[in-house]
């Protein structure tokens, strides 16, 4: 149910951490809890919509994730970016959402690139819903990426224009990012986007953020006062 005194923000940021413990506390590997993981995700996106949130950007796969994580595991993780851009990028384009990735895809299997790339090719401009997937992210290749293009291009840049060389480049920078998992920090997330963010962390491993719980860190976002450097 929708709480109508929330202030809902227009970005949220989510870094959906805990799978792997979640599924280690039931004996069982930690593909199992991505699976879950997967399925909370697509909960809290369409529960995002429902609220009037504009974009929610899920860290999928981090840069370090992808370099250090076990085989066996990006495997089973791929299959699950399969099987969701397969199944339910349709569903959320036929209701007018629209999906957008930032990351560095050609790392990726051919086939995932091409899914991700197609999906993000189908969707609408000016959607009232964005779901923005985090693969193979990393909020300092992504400064790097835009400065090497800015030395290419050979002109200096104001902020616009810097932002604009982002993988976010359009997308209004996170009102509020919400780490589940027990870790405070931000592990190359949207760094120069989250300047201004309100961070909130919770001990939750992702699987059990329930929607409900989403709705009380969007409580504790509504009583913060946002200043924005000013008094
Ligand atoms: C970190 O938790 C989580 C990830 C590396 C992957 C997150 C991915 C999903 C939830 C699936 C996304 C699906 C699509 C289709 C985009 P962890 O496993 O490192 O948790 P741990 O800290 O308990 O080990």
């Amino acid at each position: 149910m929708t709480d109508t005194r929330l202030a809902v923000p227009r970005h949220v940021g989510l870094i959906m951490d805990g799978n792997g413990r979640w599924a280690k506390l039931r004996h069982m590997p930690r593909s199992f809890g991505h699976n879950a993981g997967m399925n909370r995700m697509v909960g809290l996106a369409e529960h995002a919509r429902e609220l009037g949130i504009k974009y929610l950007t899920v860290y999928a796969l981090s840069t370090e994730n992808l370099a250090s994580r076990p085989q066996e595991e990006l495997d089973g993780l791929f299959n699950l970016f399969r099987k969701y851009f397969k199944s339910n990028v349709k569903k959320l384009l036929s209701r007018g959402a629209a999906v957008k990735i930032i990351g560095d895809l050609s790392a990726l299997p051919k086939d995932i690139e091409n899914l991700l790339k197609n999906g993000e090719a189908a969707s609408p401009e000016n959607a009232e819903f964005t779901i923005v997937f985090a693969i193979n992210y990393g909020a300092r290749s992504e400064i790097l990426r835009a400065c090497n293009i800015a030395v290419e291009n050979g002109k200096k840049l104001d902020f616009n224009g810097f932002e604009n060389l982002l993988y976010t480049g359009g997308i209004p920078e996170p009102d509020l990012i919400i780490r589940t998992g027990g870790e405070i920090r931000l592990s190359n997330f949207l760094a120069y986007q989250s300047a201004y963010a309100e961070l909130y962390f919770t001990d939750l491993l992702f699987p059990d953020f329930t929607d409900a719980e989403f709705d009380k860190a969007l409580r504790e976002f509504s009583a913060r006062e946002r200043r924005f450097g000013n008094i």
